[in-house]
């Protein structure tokens, strides 16, 4: 599958943020819930040079609680970084946010020192939610104050808080695969980048495995978890395909309508919460990306050597993955 989702204006974004980073004490990075991992920007960790770092894990009432405890337990490990969970039903989270912020910059505070914080994600990850909830009647945007660039915004959550937000960022190259489909299932990508067979696939293949009694459930597969576990992904989709009446003429099952049907259950929870990943899994699949990246590169580096092709182009897509090869 190939993803072209990195537009031109991102380039702006990724040097407002390296600007405004420098005068930062920390960074809070949205997540999605549902994938942490595959919704964390790599270029964050290189543009807010090691900054402490509060993960927030929004849209966790669409993700399984264990597996988000899992991540939260991941992160709350590492070095200079907190974590915590948030949904849009929090209506008063800027609390949660700002302690969070203390424990991370505890030498930050009062009007001398004001906690100065970043605020970023990937699109569609409910940041601007999040930020009306935190604006409520008390904090003000300030946008056309001095310092503050056209592509952020300046909230104050408290006299000594200040708050950055800036557009949702996305990265060049999606070097997981797994990340790709996973984007492109919770609605990170748009429509015409993917190609919702290929994604329902990937999406039953998961399932199948992690949530067979979730899928049964919903789709009246009338099968054991061991037997859903243990069925084809296309015997599967066709299942869906019948119980859910996207049939095409001669009562063939129109699998496209299908896999769209498929991939809005799992957005709307009609299929149960859901995460796509865990924290060992994402690392395992990031190793590969990583390994798979660094062999393409010495394979482009070599046939570039030999003047078999020219310098390589500033945009490029996420890796192409047949079914055939899963
Ligand atoms: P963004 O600024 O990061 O781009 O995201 P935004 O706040 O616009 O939120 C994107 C969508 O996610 C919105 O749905 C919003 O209601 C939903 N959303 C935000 N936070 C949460 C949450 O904690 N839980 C759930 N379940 N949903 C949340 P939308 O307006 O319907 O847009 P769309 O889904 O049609 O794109």
């Amino acid at each position: 599958m190939s993803i072209q989702w990195f537009p031109g204006h991102m380039h702006l974004t990724r040097k407002a943020i390296a600007e405004r980073v420098k005068a930062i004490d920390v960074v809070i990075e949205m997540l999605d819930a549902r994938l942490p991992g595959s919704s964390a920007n790599p270029l964050m960790a290189e543009l807010t040079s090691g900054r402490p770092t509060l993960k927030v894990l929004n849209k966790q009432d669409l993700a399984d609680p264990e597996r988000t405890a899992l991540w939260l337990a991941h992160y709350n490990a590492q070095p200079r970084t907190r974590a915590l969970g948030l949904d849009a039903s929090h209506t008063a989270p800027a609390r949660a946010l700002i302690d969070a912020c203390f424990e991370l910059a505890p030498l930050r505070g009062g009007m001398v020192k004001p906690m100065r914080v970043l605020i970023c994600g990937i699109p569609n990850v409910g940041k601007s939610t999040l930020i009306n909830t935190l604006k409520g009647k008390r904090a003000a945007k300030t946008g056309d104050e001095a310092g503050v660039t056209r592509t952020e915004s300046r909230i104050a959550l408290a006299d000594d808080f200040y708050l950055y937000d800036t557009p949702g960022m996305l990265w060049p190259r999606i070097v997981v695969p797994e990340s790709g489909f996973n984007l492109a299932a919770s609605g990170a990508v748009g429509r015409n980048a993917y190609d919702d067979e290929e994604v329902a696939w990937e999406l039953l293949a998961k399932l199948k495995t992690d949530y067979p009694t979730l899928l049964a459930a919903r789709y009246q597969l009338g099968l054991s978890s061991e037997a859903v576990a243990a069925a084809p992904e296309e015997d599967l989709l066709d299942a869906i395909g019948r119980q859910r009446g996207a049939l095409a003429a001669g009562g063939k099952v129109n699998r496209q309508k299908a896999a769209e049907l498929l991939i809005a259950d799992f957005r709307a929870l009609h299929i149960g919460r859901i995460t796509l990943e865990t924290p060992t899994q994402f690392d395992a699949w990031l190793r590969a990306g990583l390994a798979a990246d660094r062999e393409r590169d010495a394979r482009k580096h070599g046939l570039r050597e030999k003047g078999h092709i020219k310098p390589a182009k500033k945009t490029s897509a996420a890796p192409t993955r047949k079914r055939a090869a899963r």
